[in-house]
């Protein structure tokens, strides 16, 4: 029951074979969905040689830049899913960023310059990307989010990023509560900690994985592909009822309160 074959699946925030995200698009493209990736451009072209070599064997019919602080770039690129596409079906939102030195130390030391930016990326962002999707999901559709529990609880370092997420956690409540008369639902993950490029900019992140290792129900942390298989279930027929949500993929760890 587990069919995406005819979805059309846009996939934000691919760096490297450790991102999630990349673990959502194998999962994605694995259940049969056609695959469109966004990759976040810079000076050297370095993201689009490595990013667009790691996803060649998904056959992605797009693949364009997308840096979320810039309007104009985020509409060229649904524009160019229109003209591909002409419908969308998932939108995957899986991309944050902040300031390395607001992920360490004082939380009270967090710049407005840093904590602007951080807010601006990581969580206005999904607001952005679920308005130009809205026009091309005309079949419903399914919109997905990456989070953390450091946006609901204190976590040593996440800092600027929990009020990020905390923010983009209500944001998925908003949107869903906007969207679900069009049949667009929109939901988002709390993944366990996972070592990736995004993550080694918080201070301390190896600690944090070997303290989920000893607590978490499952005794482990989690994988990108089992994240991946999360977002095919919430992107198919077999979520059709849930939307607002935050589902933990986490090896239980969020349940522990020692
Ligand atoms: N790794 C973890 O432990 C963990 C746990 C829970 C949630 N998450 C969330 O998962 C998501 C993906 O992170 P990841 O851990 O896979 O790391 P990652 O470094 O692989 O991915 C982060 C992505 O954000 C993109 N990005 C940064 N600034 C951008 C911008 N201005 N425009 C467009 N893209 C931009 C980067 O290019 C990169 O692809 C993030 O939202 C992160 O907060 C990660």
């Amino acid at each position: 029951m587990l069919d995406l074959t005819g979805k059309n699946a846009i996939v934000t925030g691919i760096a490297n074979n450790r991102s999630i995200a990349w673990g959502i698009a194998q999962q994605l493209h694995q259940a049969g969905a056609n695959i469109g990736v966004t990759y976040l451009p810079d000076d050297k072209g370095r993201f689009e040689k490595k990013v667009s070599e790691l996803v060649e064997p998904l056959n992605p019919k797009i693949f364009v830049p997308c840096n979320v602080e810039d309007d104009a770039q985020v509409e060229s690129a649904f524009q160019e899913v229109q003209k591909t596409w002409g419908k969308l079906d998932i939108l995957i939102h899986c991309l944050a960023f902040a300031q390395k030195e607001d992920l360490s130390g004082d939380f009270s030391a967090t710049s407005r310059a840093g904590f602007a930016q951080a807010l601006s990326i990581s969580t206005y962002s999904l607001t952005k990307l679920a308005a130009v999707a809205k026009p091309l999901m005309t079949e419903g559709g399914s919109i997905i989010t990456l989070s953390y529990l450091g946006g609901v609880k204190v976590i040593p370092n996440y800092n600027v990023m929990g009020i990020a997420k905390a923010g983009l956690e209500m944001s998925v409540r908003y949107l869903a509560a906007e969207l679900g008369p069009q049949n667009i639902r929109v939901n988002a993950i709390s993944a366990g900690p996972i070592r990736t490029l995004a993550s080694s900019a918080v201070g301390g992140i190896l600690d944090m994985i070997h303290h989920v290792e000893e607590v978490a129900p499952l005794r482990r942390t989690v994988t990108q592909l089992e994240v991946g298989n999360t977002a095919a279930f919430l992107s198919s027929d077999l979520a059709s009822g849930i939307t607002g949500q935050v589902i933990y993929v986490d090896a239980g760890y969020e349940i522990m309160g020692m």
